[in-house]
């Protein structure tokens, strides 16, 4: 029997903890923990990403600072709110919401948000730091809140066949670095791959992050194998669904991740969990 792993009830708890932790901060340091998201542009899921952090920090007892900048904006004016945002002592963590609009330098407006405060751990700092499996890495978020749910789950990565689908910055690079430093045996695989299907059917635990609709069939799944999927993608009708064809493959598994309902979830709950971290170091207290 599948166990369909339940990513939102995972991360109400969280929230929970989080809270508690946010509400004795607040006593020992007297404020509350403070995140930075700035938007830049219109892009429609963007502003529904945006508001589903402000939400997240609402429930944790997080106050967030929210900044819009039009789609216009220059490139001075971009790096001048981020470098005052950063300074802000009230801040404990700062993201600028990805995409950005594409006259501006990305990477130049990303690299003003000290190591400190980069809660989405994109830095190459703390991508640097995760590949060194130092402790003191912020990890990209959907990957840690994948961590949480297999740890949580009970599921042993140690000495497992990892497989991850997708090497983007974000999700796959990290995905694997965490599972390497979890002791698994980590293979990734991308576009290039050759026998993509052979591979992933090797994998004990499979992470899907190809952002294609229903890409991995029951074919391409280990009986048994824990699949998580990383996926928001629209099907054939428009409607939501993952990179795993769920219908075909959670009859061959042993727990699968829901979309919507599994990972996604964790990610806005893993960036409540970071800004806590950070929040906690910042100010020499336990989180
Ligand atoms: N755009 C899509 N996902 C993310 C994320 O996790 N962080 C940021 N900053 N932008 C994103």
């Amino acid at each position: 029997m599948c166990k369909i792993i339940d990513g939102k009830r995972h991360s109400a708890e969280i929230r929970d903890e989080l809270r508690t932790f946010a509400d004795s901060f607040e006593k020992k340091c007297g404020r509350r923990v403070g995140l930075a998201v700035i938007l830049i542009g219109d892009d429609p899921a963007s502003q529904v990403y945006v508001r589903n952090k402000e939400k997240a920090c609402e429930e944790v007892g997080i106050k967030s600072f929210m900044y819009t900048l039009g789609k216009e904006v220059s490139q001075e004016d971009a790096e001048e709110l981020v470098r005052t945002v950063c300074e802000d002592d009230a801040i404990d963590g700062v993201i600028v919401q990805l995409p950005l609009p594409g006259h501006l330098d990305r990477k130049k407006i990303c690299s003003l948000i000290p190591v400190e405060k980069d809660v989405d751990g994109f830095s190459a700092e703390n991508m640097g730091l995760l590949a060194l499996n130092d402790g003191g890495a912020v990890s990209a978020c959907t990957p840690l809140g994948i961590m949480k749910l297999l740890e949580r789950e009970g599921i042993d990565v140690s000495g497992k066949n990892a497989v991850v689908v997708g090497r983007s910055a974000i999700v796959g690079r990290p995905m694997s670095l965490l599972l390497l430093n979890a002791d698994a045996t980590v293979t990734v695989c991308h576009s290039k791959t050759k026998d993509l299907e052979k591979v992933c059917a090797g994998a004990d635990i499979l992470v899907a992050a190809v952002g294609r609709p229903k890409f991995i069939t029951a074919a391409m799944v280990k009986e048994g194998a824990v699949v998580i999927d990383v996926g928001m993608d629209r099907d054939e009708n428009g409607k939501l669904c993952g990179d795993v064809d769920f219908e075909s493959v959670k009859g061959k598994c042993s727990y699968i991740t829901p979309v919507p309902g599994g990972v996604g979830p964790m990610t806005v709950t893993m960036l409540m969990y970071n800004t806590c971290r950070s929040a906690a170091r910042r100010n020499d207290v336990r989180l």
